[in-house]
């Protein structure tokens, strides 16, 4: 029996592929439904007269985020400002047991914020947990940032505003004849140096590291996808289809017509994690395995120090450096698996720590990512602008 033929679905059913092939799949909810995406044409024309900080949150609301889980309320009640709050119903305690990912995608909300009031021509004055900083734990009801906004007649546009809408994570594969450039290395390390933390790339020169790079990426993810809890996480947000992305407008979304098929015929399980050797979670492996072989180049970002300013600033960095990316034409995905703070992802996490020099206890690896040439990525979902608005 050529295995390939067959899905087995998780909760260890299984299926003929090529039955799948020929039953219609039309109509099957299989594109992305065009609401879910509307953030990404940008500000309605009219808000550019109304309240200036709805038009600099249809910006920040397209920052890249951990499972695109947005987890960001703003407070409008006081005229000029904005205080961004954590929405603590949208947190990945599995994956990310210490939140260090969710405050950097409060980071990169900031800088797109950031971004936008320059473009407006106003200050915008960001001051980081007003009310004072979390523990090393879970995040509280506490604002994360209050942003206090100043027409300024000195400040400056900043280019990479242009790239905003233009921004997408790229989880496809990359093209491995095409080296990422010299210049583009640079202009992406330019980017972070608003913020103290070290930028470090390797690319097609270094074969050797490149391996290492690539077999790290690879084992963390076989780990994420075989610990039950953790893959469960990514299930919980797993949105099937073209209903459950317009439902949700968050998440991690899948349109693939077989797995929207069998999710529609009622044989894509997701109440149980899957085995280890079910094609559910060995075909995921090989497919990372072949872009993460496709990937000419990795970046790294290392922070001295890991308390949550230094997290939300690497975000803000991180933002910026997809954003001069995206100015070069370069598609990328960060790889946060080997960073996690999950106990079965000890030994990848001390591989990458080591490999990029980051000294063991007083240096953190914040991000790691694959980058390269790709064909265009698809917008992600967004929820509506006043779903992130409270008071
Ligand atoms: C801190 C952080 C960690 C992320 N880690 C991953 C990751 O491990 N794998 C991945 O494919 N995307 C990762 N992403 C990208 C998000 O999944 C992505 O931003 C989100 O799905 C929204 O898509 P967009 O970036 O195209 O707007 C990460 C983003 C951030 C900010």
């Amino acid at each position: 029996m050529q295995r390939r033929n067959f899905l087995r679905i998780t909760g260890g059913g299984i299926i003929a592929a090529a039955t799948l092939s020929t039953v219609g799949l039309s109509g099957c909810g299989t594109s992305m439904p065009s609401e879910a995406i509307d953030a990404w044409r940008g500000p309605a024309p009219e808000m550019a007269t109304t309240d200036v900080r709805r038009w600099l949150l249809s910006y920040a609301i397209l920052a890249p985020h951990s499972h695109n889980l947005q987890s960001w309320i703003v407070d409008l009640s006081t005229p000029n400002e904005i205080l961004l709050r954590c929405d603590l119903k949208r947190l990945l305690p599995q994956t990310d047991p210490l939140s260090r990912q969710i405050m950097m995608s409060h980071g990169t909300f900031l800088e797109l914020l950031d971004l936008a009031a320059k473009e407006r021509g106003m200050r915008a004055d960001i001051t980081l947990f007003p009310e004072g900083a979390f523990g090393p734990g879970r995040p509280d009801t506490r604002p994360v940032a209050r942003i206090r906004l100043t027409p300024d007649a000195q400040v400056q546009k900043d280019p990479l505003f242009t790239q905003v809408l233009l921004r997408h994570t790229n989880r496809s594969a990359y093209d491995l004849s095409r080296p990422v450039p010299v210049a583009a290395w640079q202009a992406m390390a330019e980017a972070t140096k608003p913020y103290a933390l070290r930028f470090g790339q390797v690319g097609l020169e270094r074969a050797d590291l490149l391996a290492v790079h690539r077999k790290i990426a690879t084992e963390a993810w076989r780990i994420e996808l075989t610990t039950p809890r953790t893959i469960m996480e990514s299930f919980d947000v797993l949105r099937v289809g073209s209903s459950e992305i317009a439902q949700h407008r968050d998440g991690l979304s899948l349109l693939d017509a077989k797995v929207v098929l069998l999710n529609r015929l009622g044989m894509f399980d997701r109440s149980k994690a899957p085995a280890p050797d079910d094609y559910a979670t060995t075909s995921q492996i090989k497919d990372f395995g072949q872009k993460i072989d496709s990937t000419p180049g990795f970046f790294w970002m290392v922070t001295q120090g890991n308390d949550r300013v230094t997290q939300v600033n690497a975000g803000r960095a991180y933002a910026r450096v997809q954003l001069a990316a995206t100015a070069q034409g370069l598609a990328m995905q960060p790889l946060s698996q080997a960073l996690q703070e999950y106990p079965e992802q000890r030994r990848p996490y001390a591989d990458i720590h080591a490999l990029v020099d980051a000294t063991p206890r007083s240096e953190t690896v914040q991000m790691w990512a694959r980058v390269g040439y790709a064909p265009a990525a698809s917008p992600a979902p967004r929820r509506r602008l006043q779903d992130f608005i409270r008071v």
